[in-house]
């Protein structure tokens, strides 16, 4: 790890044939921070953390995380990893309590901490009452809570978290929030990607807006509204400056407004 630095990505690339899903990404998330990557559906997003985790191979461009190669020393990196993908479930015909047990025995976790600690998340999110219940038959939000346990169960120093929180009610947002700050606070790093400004504003220290494949800002809220010149605007506003969708935007709403206006006028 060079200056602090968990994840270090350079000029990545990935197409999928004329779609260029990842076209030229540089970014460093730190230590202590939780780091955000906030675009529109088909920005780029699941692509990039797929890249980060050696799931799919670069066209070009250099991945480094906790300074090892996720292609070539995936194991190693792994075990300091915790990922929920976008698609919850693996595993489905297994139990949660089944699918910890396999973890902490591949894991080799102590199985009575680990069951514990099991337990207390469990409780926290308000899915105890699935613990022997088979995962194919669970919730969206139930699948992602229990994904969301197996990803941190070791105790991870990183978290790469795909949408995690956009199946979830309010009170297990919190939970996970909290769940969050407590990896944080022990010197942990968190990417999460998410396409919903008021997560990323709310849970982020420093957001990279995507689109279209392209990083168009860095930073933490401050800094990005300084890169859109919009000095005290929110971040749906920078957002849409930075990605140069703003006038886009506001053509569709006129738009929508003028059809709305005259099927009134005809109706009345
Ligand atoms: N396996 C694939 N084959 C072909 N095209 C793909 C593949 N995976 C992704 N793409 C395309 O790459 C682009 C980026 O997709 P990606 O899934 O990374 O977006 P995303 O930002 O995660 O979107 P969402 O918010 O909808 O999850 C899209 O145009 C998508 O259709
Ligand atoms: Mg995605």
């Amino acid at each position: 790890m060079i200056d602090n630095k968990i994840i270090i990505v350079r000029d990545l690339k990935k197409y999928f044939g004329e779609v260029k899903a990842v076209n030229g990404i540089s970014f460093d998330v730190y230590k202590g921070e939780v780091f955000g990557l906030l675009g529109p559906n088909g920005a780029g997003k699941t692509t990039t953390i797929k890249l980060l985790l050696g799931l799919l191979e670069p066209l070009e461009g250099q991945v480094s995380i906790f300074g090892l190669n996720p292609e070539r020393e995936e194991v190693q990196m792994k075990k300091n990893v915790g990922y929920v993908s976008e698609e919850p479930l693996i595993f489905k015909s297994l139990t949660p309590k089944d699918l910890f047990n396999f973890i902490a025995s591949i894991r080799r976790l102590d199985p009575k901490e680990a069951t514990e600690r099991v337990q207390e998340y469990l409780e926290g999110l308000g899915a105890m009452e699935h613990y022997e219940q088979l995962i194919a038959t669970l919730s969206h939000g139930n699948k992602q809570k229990i994904q969301i346990v197996a990803s941190i169960l070791h105790e991870p120093d990183l978290l790469i978290l795909d949408e995690p929180i956009s199946g979830l009610d309010a009170k297990s947002v919190r939970v996970v929030k909290e769940i969050l700050d407590m990896h944080i606070e022990k010197g942990g790093a968190v990417l999460f990607s998410t396409h919903i400004m008021e997560v990323a504003e709310d849970l982020c220290d420093r957001i990279a807006i995507i689109n279209k494949g392209k990083l168009v800002g860095v930073g933490t809220i401050e800094e990005l509204r300084k890169q859109a010149d919009k000095f005290g605007a929110s971040l749906e506003e920078v957002f849409l400056k930075l990605t140069e969708e703003d006038s886009s935007v506001e053509d569709i709403v006129k738009k929508l407004r003028n059809s709305y206006k005259k099927k009134i006028k005809e109706i009345i």
